[in-house]
């Protein structure tokens, strides 16, 4: 049978009623949005750190190939300031050597409880040596030595490899701290549009997009 008489089965999950939270969420006023951009998206991260959701800081992070090609993939958000939003990986990664070569890259951050997109666009900076090694400084042995044991993106025969690079690594490092591997970091993407999305269960969503033109932001309400 081709595609084109096949019947698709939709996908329809069960209707669900909506979790309920410990907190009240605040209200964006999008008839009169907030002039700080930067102020008003930490807000929805802050208030999502309350969720009851393991990871609610993770963030999907699209870069690009040469080609133009694009790619997809959650990290964990680890500080978001004026300078934008930054992670920490492998910079030898796909998405590490991409943002490298582009210097541009797309965030997006879904809180389903919430019912709230946060969509980011900007430029890619490394973050500097003296941030990543205290970022470093902070995880736990076991991170610390898979940041070495990983060869993040390589192909890889079979687990027993990696277990096998994990404990030469603890051997080496064994009875002294693990230093930083040279080729882990942080990317800092800094914002040049910021978009906000909050659905409503009964009525029409709302959407507003912040651009930034030197110092200023310029705001546009959207239709959803
Ligand atoms: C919830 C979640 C959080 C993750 N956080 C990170 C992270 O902070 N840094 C990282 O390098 N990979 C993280 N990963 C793994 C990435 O999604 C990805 O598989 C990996 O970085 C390799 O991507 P790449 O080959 O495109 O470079 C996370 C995955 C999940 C599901």
């Amino acid at each position: 049978m081709n595609a084109a008489n096949r019947s698709t089965p939709f996908i329809h999950p069960p209707t669900r009623l909506p979790t309920p939270l410990s907190f009240t969420p605040s209200q964006m006023n999008f008839d009169d949005p907030p002039t700080d951009p930067i102020a008003a998206a930490r807000a929805w991260i802050e208030e999502s750190l309350q969720l009851p959701t393991p990871n609610p800081n993770t963030i999907y992070v699209a870069s690009v190939d040469a080609d133009g090609r694009p790619s997809l993939r959650a990290v964990l958000l680890r500080a978001f300031d004026l300078d934008g939003a930054v992670f920490f990986t492998n910079h030898q990664s796909r998405k590490g050597r991409e943002l490298a070569a582009q210097r541009s890259a797309a965030l997006l951050m879904h809180w389903d409880h919430l019912d709230r997109q946060l969509r980011l666009e900007g430029s890619v900076e490394s973050t500097s040596d003296a941030l990543n090694d205290q970022y470093f400084g902070e995880r736990t042995r076991d991170k610390q030595l898979g940041a070495w044991a990983s060869e993040q993106s390589e192909p890889l025969a079979d687990r027993a490899t990696f277990d096998a690079r994990y404990k030469s690594f603890e051997e080496r490092f064994a009875g002294r701290d693990v230093p930083r591997p040279p080729h882990w970091g942080g990317f800092r993407i800094r914002p040049s549009t910021i978009e906000f999305w909050q659905g409503h269960p009964a009525r029409l969503h709302d959407r507003i997009v912040y651009r930034r033109s030197g110092d200023r932001w310029t705001v546009t309400r959207l239709y959803p």
